[in-house]
């Protein structure tokens, strides 16, 4: 079976502006790719090319096989889109919305009226449904939209920040609905949250000023960083030589460095090559030795700072 969603080599610039400078990605069936970058770095424009709302000056992107650019019609029926923001009809109801979204898809009789139940269970907007869109609290539009984005079942789906300004307990629901509806779908979630990634997402695609910065898992945006792993351990500075001089034995280990050294205590820094785990190593130095020290723990940098030095032109990035 191809991969669900391919998209290979996606351009677009606006002006002066190359908002998406070359994107490629493919995405199977069970799969949650999340697409992270800062805002303004391209995530909103490449998605809209994904699913044929906007043309590429370049590059293609093709359902279950279905070239967006040769067959839209047929390519769009597989795809559930949640555009960023709040959904448009501000002035209708949800339910005449929903009711709305079953004639676009031209859903008729028992299909019809399970499709839409199912969708409004699912998004949880059984207590709005005859409201105006426009009164909504962003939490419930959000719903809306994403109910909308379900409601045909499709097979692909693309989700433009779908948590962006909603609580934690919704935000929470949102994923859970994600996760659910991940088994037979391919998924790409748009984010700039990324706790997010951690949460549901299978694969990750990093994205800055238009261009791919790293793609892989979660796991390996935070190797990326020059001091993931390491262990920082806190002694006494009498016991300080010693340390010192028996972790250096140790093949795993880059160097070591001394911090915030005060009058009873010292922090040592054990960076590791090559970003390998070497807490069990370190340990056991310490263990057979009878090192005398008060505190150990790992380093485990946090994702926020992998992705801002991924993003910036800052140093502490391995130049694995
Ligand atoms: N319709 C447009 N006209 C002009 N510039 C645009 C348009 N859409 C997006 N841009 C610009 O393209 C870049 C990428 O925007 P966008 O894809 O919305 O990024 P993101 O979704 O990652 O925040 C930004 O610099 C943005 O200002
Ligand atoms: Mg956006």
């Amino acid at each position: 079976m191809a991969n669900f969603i391919v998209l290979d080599n996606l351009r677009k610039s606006f002006g002066n502006i190359v908002a998406v400078n070359g994107i490629s990605m493919t995405v199977d069936k069970g799969d949650i790719l999340g697409f992270i970058g800062p805002n303004g770095s391209g995530k909103s424009t490449t998605m809209k090319m994904a699913t044929g709302f906007l043309t590429p000056d370049m590059g293609t992107s093709h359902i279950c096989g279905i070239s967006m650019n040769k067959h839209p019609k047929e390519a769009k029926k597989l795809i559930g889109y949640l555009p960023e923001g709040a959904p448009a009809y501000g002035e209708m109801t949800t339910i005449g919305f929903l009711n709305f979204i079953a004639d676009v898809r031209r859903l008729s009789g028992k299909e019809r009226s399970l499709k839409i139940s199912k969708a409004i269970d699912r998004a949880q907007i059984k207590h709005v449904l005859n409201q105006q869109i426009d009164t909504l609290s962003k939490g419930f539009k959000r719903r809306v939209g994403l109910s909308q984005a379900i409601m045909h079942e499709p097979k692909v789906l693309i989700l433009d920040e779908p948590t962006d300004g909603l609580d934690p307990n919704q935000k929470h629901h949102v994923r859970q609905l994600i996760t659910e509806i991940s088994r037979d779908t391919a998924v790409i979630v748009s984010t700039h949250i990324l706790e997010e990634v951690d949460a549901v997402c299978s694969g990750v695609i990093l994205i800055n000023k238009g261009n791919v910065v790293l793609n892989g898992s979660a796991k390996d945006l935070r190797s990326k960083l020059a001091n993931h792993n390491a262990v920082n351990i806190k002694l006494r500075p009498e016991n300080l030589e010693n340390c010192k001089r028996l972790l250096l034995t140790l093949s795993s280990i880059s160097k070591i460095e001394v911090h915030e050294e005060t009058q009873h205590n010292v922090n040592l820094k054990v960076l590791p090559k090559e970003n390998m785990i070497i807490i069990t190593d370190v340990a056991k130095v310490i263990a057979d030795n009878k090192l005398p020290i008060s505190d150990i723990s790992v380093d485990q940098v946090r994702l926020d700072d992998a992705f801002r030095k991924l993003t910036t032109n800052e140093i502490g990035i391995s130049n694995e």
